[in-house]
């Protein structure tokens, strides 16, 4: 089948300043992904079009994008998911584009970093080998290890578009991964640093981070249990 591919670009070190968009008309496969598509642009059409990507199988969350309205893994994509002859693929919302898809990630990244994603416990387990967790335990915060950290979930939400300090869904999903993680001890901080102005409130129950999350993690439910554990003071 034939397909018409619009791509967003900007380029300002190849004198493209403006954003704009380039169309391609090429022959695809129903199941070929859009990442082979952005792929046979490079290779065969413009060596200069630039994205993310690593392991083009759904793991590294480096090629979110979005494609025709709506932020999806580029890798994950088919063309027939899109049942449509026009595909348009654009940068993700809300982040400064440094070149075609490819945007600026380092205030998502200081807003991963500012929730504490990491494990904190600074007692030996008493048995002096590991910490036991029950899998009643341990399923309280199963969904939220699946976080690829795409950014497909932040870049969706219109409270990170309207407010970039917003910490956003990515990093509460994160937080919540410890917060409800019984070996941890920092729980209570990383609670306080939610309860504030950028944190967890900003959240207007938009339900577009969940619908964009290719790892299909309940972002809103994830939140929504991260504010009730403040109001109760503790997870
Ligand atoms: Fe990506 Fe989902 Fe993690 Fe958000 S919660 S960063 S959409 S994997
Ligand atoms: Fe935004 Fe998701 Fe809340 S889209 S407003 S973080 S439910
Ligand atoms: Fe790694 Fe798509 S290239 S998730």
């Amino acid at each position: 089948m034939q397909i018409t591919l619009k791509l967003f670009r900007y380029n300002p070190e190849a004198g493209r300043t403006k954003p704009s968009y380039d169309i391609f008309t090429i022959e695809v496969d129903p199941t070929d992904r859009i990442l082979d598509l952005l792929e046979e642009i490079k290779a065969y059409h413009d060596p200069t079009l630039s994205f993310r990507r690593s392991c083009a199988h759904g793991v590294c969350g480096s090629d979110a994008m979005r494609i025709n309205g709506r932020n999806r893994l580029a890798c994950k994509t088919l063309v027939k998911d899109l049942n449509n002859d026009t595909i348009v693929v654009e940068p993700i919302l809300g982040m400064r584009v440094i070149k075609d898809f490819i945007v600026d990630m380092d205030p998502f990244f200081d807003s991963y970093k500012s929730i504490l994603p990491y494990f904190v416990n600074n007692q030996k387990p008493e048995d002096g080998k590991e910490y036991i967790q029950s899998i009643e335990q341990r399923e309280k915060f199963d969904n939220t290890t699946k976080c690829i950290l795409c950014a497909a979930c932040t870049t969706s939400c219109p409270s990170f578009w309207s407010n970039d300090q917003y910490v956003g869904p990515a990093a509460i999903v994160n937080a919540h991964r410890f917060i409800f993680d019984s070996r941890d001890q920092a729980a209570g901080e990383r609670l306080e640093i939610l309860n504030q102005q950028s944190g967890v409130w900003r959240c207007r129950t938009a339900f577009n981070c969940t619908e964009a999350c290719p790892r299909e993690i309940h972002v809103t439910e994830a939140i929504a249990e991260v504010k009730n554990a403040i109001l109760r003071g503790k997870p």
